[in-house]
Order: C-alpha cells, then structure tokens, then sequence
C-alpha cells in the first residue's frame, strides 16, 4: 500500500517551486496522496500576509489537475485556545494518523535545522516517516534521525522574496502560476493592494486597537476575518466585509453619556431611526458607523449599514451586511452551540447565504425571548422579513474552491 505525504506551509503565495514538489509527489509509485495544507500560522513564524481564505484558494487554483492531490483546511482554522492561533504538526499528523496510514511528513530543507525545535518531535517522528526536499546539488544535513530525501529543479524561489517583489517584478509570472497572479491582482492582495484600501485599513485597525481591549479587541478581530471569508466563499466584496466586520463594535466600551450624545446629533439620529428608544444593548450599532463615518471618514454606505445592523439584521440590508451579521454571531470564539452549528454550516459550504440568515435570526429571537422581557422585538422586524420569503434575497451559494478530492 502507498503512502500519504503531508505538505504543509503558509503557501503566502504559492509558487512554482510548491508546485514542482506536489507534482514530484505525485509522479512517484510509493505516494498515493498528497494532502496539501495550507497553515494559519506556524508557530515559528510571523503572520502571513494573505488571509487564510485567500490562501486555501490560491493552493487550489496553483495545484489544479495534479492526480492524487487534496487542499485539505485541517490546519486552516486553529482552536483559537491554542496560544498565538498557531497550529502545530505534531497534532495534525495525530489527527490524520487516524484516518490515513504510513504518512510522510514533507519538509523544505530551510527548515531542517529548526526541526528539533518543534514541539513534540518524538511525537512527530513516530506518527510519519520524513522527507526532506533538496535543492539540485544541495546536501542535507546530518540528523539525529532517519529521513528520505528528494531533489527538486527550480525550487530557487520562496514566497517571502515573491511578496517583496509583488508590485513590479517581471519575474513575477515565472515564478507564479498564471492563475495564481490573476487571483492576486483580482483580489489586491499583496503590495498591489489599492493604497487607499491599505491605509484604510491600516488605520481602522489602530482606531480599533484603541477603543478596545482583551476579548473585545479579539471579537472583533474574528469577525473581521470570518466576515472576509464569508465574502469571498459567496462572491461579495471582501474588503467591505472585513472593515464593517473589524468596526462593528467599535462603540461597545463606550459610556452613556458618550452615547447619548452621539445619539443626538444629526447623523446618530438618523442612524438610531430604526431602533426602538429602550434597547440600548444594540444602539452600540448604529452610534459606531456615526463614530466611524466621522473618525475614519468612511462614507461606503455598505459599510455603513453592516456596522449599524450587526446586532439586529434588517429587512432589504445587503449581502455585505448579511455577512458581518453572521460573522458576529458564529466567529470561532463564539462558544454557545447556536454559533458553533452556524459556523459548521457555513464550513460546510452547503448553504445559501439566505438559509443561514434565517436560521441565525431564529437563532437570535429564540434566545432573546429566553433571556430578556424587554428585549423580545429586538431584531424581529429582520426575522418577520426573512421567514415572509425574504430569505431568497440572499440566494447565493458557495464556491468552495479549495475542496479538491
Ligand atoms: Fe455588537
Ligand atoms: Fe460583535
């Protein structure tokens, strides 16, 4: 029986010389699967640029059509208990060892060195045989255990040198799957990010750094990043839905004088219009796109509307604001079973958009009823809109482009 080798990295982006591996992996006899992981972070690493969603893509598009290969998210989406989000090896290879036999663990010769230094080695060598990747002529290191080695031409490249040469480099399209490029100029990922979106973003993200704090902050982080992938996974604007989703809450520590008084001024009134005067515990909505509009001057009313909304939904808002809806509700720290079925669901990718509204906002009434008198309305006109068919708003379905069997 063949073997399963394991790939992972950060794949920020993936390039030629990834490619050249898999295919490698895959031409041989004694390799039945390569299962392709791209990590949130490696623990001895510093965040990759790219968002994870981005990335699972990008690992698809790069290794489409290669026989036996599979973009598997296991290491996509950390228990967020684990410090730093990192994700560790040992602990993949335990949960794959349970499904697949005889596993090859695949590593760059970069990192031989470092490799000792893992958490749980011992535990590593014993769930997976090792394959270090050599460079043409390049020697492997001794090491204090056994391994097999493979060549590979034109792996002179990493991603790290790619990012630093994004914007202008010719080289670009050598070393990058022509696919690949284009999702990155698509998606303005990189250097070539549209400046005032970078600095948008940039500056939001300190202004959200200084109004919040420990879990707040760390909420709202979540969000930002589940509603990105909520955007991408149904084909909406993911940088709308990443701003909205990292701002929504950036009124949530604010006192009540401080609200009351946004509250009346002109735009606060407006925005508040919707909100019955009792529920203070939503007006945090409507008083931070005020807030945001006049701090960050963002006048994109999509924005807007998910930041005002995120609490209670509303009839007619758009998908953008459907999705940090969602992304509040279900961001993986989220622990109450409700958030845990809805992120499994959207995981998933087997739902429309509009579905998992509906069920959110039942969701949401059924707990409201449970936990306050005075609460019972918040949000029921956004639920009386979807259970009357306006679900269908929301028809889109999933692209989930990374799941390759
Ligand atoms: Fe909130
Ligand atoms: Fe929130």
């Amino acid at each position: 029986m063949g073997r399963v080798a394991i790939y992972g990295g950060t794949f920020d982006p993936p390039h030629r010389g990834h490619v050249a591996v898999v295919r490698e992996l895959s031409s041989r006899d004694d390799i039945d699967k390569i299962l392709v992981l791209p990590t949130w972070k490696s623990p001895l690493k510093e965040m990759p640029q790219a968002n994870i969603h981005h990335r699972l893509v990008m690992a698809g598009l790069a290794l489409d059509g290669i026989p036996g290969v599979e973009v598997n998210d296991h290491e996509a989406y950390p228990c967020l208990d684990t410090a730093n989000f990192s994700v560790y090896t040992a602990d993949t290879l335990k949960h794959l060892s349970m499904i697949y036999r005889n596993l090859v663990l695949v590593l760059g010769s970069d990192i031989q060195k470092s490799f000792l230094n893992w958490k749980n080695v011992e535990q590593i060598l014993k769930l997976a045989d090792i394959m270090i990747i050599r460079r043409p002529g390049e020697k492997t290191c001794s090491l204090a255990f056994d391994f097999e080695s493979m060549e590979i031409e034109g792996v002179q490249i990493s991603s790290g040198e790619i990012r630093g040469n994004l914007i202008s480099s010719a080289e670009m399209k050598s070393v990058v799957p022509p696919n690949v490029l284009e999702y990155i100029k698509v998606n303005g990922l990189y250097f070539s990010m549209n400046d005032n979106a970078a600095a948008q973003l940039e500056k939001s993200l300190e202004f959200v750094r200084n109004r919040l704090k420990g879990h707040r902050l760390n909420h709202s982080l979540a969000v930002a990043v589940e509603a990105e992938r909520i955007a991408i996974v149904y084909g909406l604007n993911p940088f709308q839905a990443r701003l909205g989703g990292l701002l929504h809450d950036s009124a949530r520590d604010m006192e009540s004088i401080e609200l009351d008084a946004i509250l009346r001024e002109p735009h606060g009134q407006i925005a508040s219009a919707s909100f019955s005067g009792e529920v203070r515990a939503v007006l945090h909505g409507p008083c931070a796109a005020v807030l945001v509009r006049r701090e960050l001057e963002i006048e994109d009313s999509q924005i807007l509307e998910a930041i005002t909304y995120h609490a209670t939904g509303c009839p007619g808002m758009s998908p953008v604001a459907a999705a940090v809806y969602l992304a509040d509700f279900a961001e993986p720290s989220r622990k109450f079973p409700q958030a845990r079925q809805i992120l499994e669901e959207l995981r998933s990718g087997s739902q429309s958009l509009g579905a998992l509204l509906l069920k959110t906002a039942r969701f949401k009434a059924a707990f409201l009823a449970r936990s306050s008198e005075s609460s019972e309305q918040l949000g029921a006109a956004f639920l009386d809109h979807l259970e009357m068919g306006g679900w269908r708003e929301y028809d889109m379905m999933p692209s989930c482009l990374w799941r390759k069997q």
